[in-house]
């Protein structure tokens, strides 16, 4: 097989740059690991930036998400059993909206698939050669087991943390930046209307909690647990009274209901650089990864592959390399952006294992201070609802 750009991995960011690169008449082709199933049913989080609406919009493929998603305006700190409203759209001129990944990349899939663009489930052994030549080529089995070798022009390794992109570079050539919090995060959904028309991000001295939601009918919370935590340890019961005590304020009561889905994620900040070898790019998870807090896995990962696409279309249009050696570096600036917005939310919202009562102390102090200054709710209002992209999506 022959292709323009070969797509390792088919989460946000490579069906994303799937897209956008059909739009800009590249051809590519998408090799996923697991099946559709599997990757359509991956619980994750469910905040777009208006930055990611936008250019789904681009791509004419938010047709469900203006039907389903429910665009919000605010979000509620709550400390010490008060809450306190963060007027995101009053402050930013900007809106968030609640819409699964799931069902993000459920309408990606669909879509790709509708226009006949190869996305290839189920493959295994995927190899990365030759990407510091000017002849990469991708090797693996299809779902058959069949060996099979892609030639590209360029690989883009979108395939997650876990991938084997990055591990292909050799060794010496990035350098990796991670921090590990002492803490995880115990999610659910429950079919239970959510008690909150707005995310409720809440800090209490037994631990953070979390309250969003998928959809009128359908609740997602979070609890701080320790990283290692076993999820059998935790019944129903266990994390429903965990989760009156930490949201408890007056007038106000948690809507329990069945639990379809709980599970324990670790949380960690992770940077490689740079985020390029040769000819292949890595983006979204395979080069970063942030903690959950400030929800922006997912529009890191678009922002990524906006730039990527718009590289390429100056390539592929004029031969101008330009823009794609600067890929990694206009990338980068955004994502220590965002990793600094990220830490700062988990470090200001969790209880710290390592903290004595002066930590706890200036931890609330700021809480209070973002909660009630104008300036201070800006910081939070403008990194939450998403700084502009770095280019246009082409
Ligand atoms: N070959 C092919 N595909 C692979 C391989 C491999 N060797 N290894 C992993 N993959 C696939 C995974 O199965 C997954 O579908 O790559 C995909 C990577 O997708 P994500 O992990 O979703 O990463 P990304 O597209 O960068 O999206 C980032 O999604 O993962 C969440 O929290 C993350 O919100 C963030 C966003
Ligand atoms: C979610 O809805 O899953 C979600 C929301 C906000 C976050 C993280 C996850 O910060």
């Amino acid at each position: 097989m022959r292709t323009q750009v070969a797509i390792v991995g088919a989460g946000p960011a490579g069906l994303v740059l799937s897209h956008l690169l059909d739009r800009l008449g590249i051809e590519c082709v998408v090799l996923e690991a697991r099946d559709r199933e599997y990757v359509q049913g991956r619980v994750r989080a469910g905040v777009l930036e208006q930055g990611t609406v936008d250019v789904l919009r681009h791509l004419g493929l938010a047709d469900r998400l203006e039907r389903d998603g429910i665009p919000h305006h605010g979000l509620e700190l709550r400390f010490d059993g008060v809450g306190h409203r963060i007027p995101l759209t009053d402050l930013t001129g900007r809106s968030i909206w609640i819409y699964g990944q799931q069902q993000v990349v459920e309408d990606l899939v669909a879509a790709r698939l509708e226009t006949g663009g190869p996305l290839l489930f189920d493959v295994s052994d995927v190899r990365v050669h030759d990407v510091d030549t000017g002849a990469p080529r991708v090797e693996f089995r299809d779902a058959d087991g069949e060996p099979r070798v892609l030639y590209a022009d360029l690989v883009a390794g979108c395939d997650g943390f876990h991938g084997v992109c990055r591990e292909s570079i050799p060794d010496g050539v990035l350098r990796t930046y991670l921090r590990d919090y002492p803490f995880g995060w115990l999610g659910i959904l429950a079919e239970v209307p959510p008690s909150t028309e707005e995310l409720i991000y809440c800090r209490h001295r037994r631990g953070f909690a979390l309250h969003s939601l998928r959809s009128p009918a359908l609740s997602r919370l979070y609890l701080q647990v320790d990283p290692d935590e076993d999820i059998g340890d935790w019944p129903d019961e266990r994390i429903w009274g965990e989760l009156h005590a930490r949201f408890a304020t007056e007038g106000w009561s948690l809507a329990e209901g069945p639990i379809v889905d709980k599970g324990v994620t670790p949380m960690r900040s992770f940077v490689t650089e740079p985020m390029r070898y040769g000819r292949l790019f890595l983006a979204g998870d395979a080069a970063h990864i942030v903690p959950p807090t400030g929800a922006k896995g997912l529009n890191l990962a678009v922002a990524d592959v906006v730039v990527l696409a718009d590289a390429l279309a100056a390539w592929y249009r004029d031969g101008n390399a330009g823009k794609l050696d600067a890929y990694s570096e206009l990338c980068l600036r955004r994502v220590w952006r965002v990793q600094q917005f990220s830490w700062w939310m988990t470090s200001m919202l969790h209880v710290m294992p390592d903290h004595d009562e002066f930590g706890e102390r200036v931890q609330r102090a700021e809480l209070a201070y973002v909660a009630g200054s104008l300036a201070a709710s800006t910081v939070l209002a403008e990194n939450y609802v998403g700084l502009p992209l770095p280019v246009e999506p082409p």
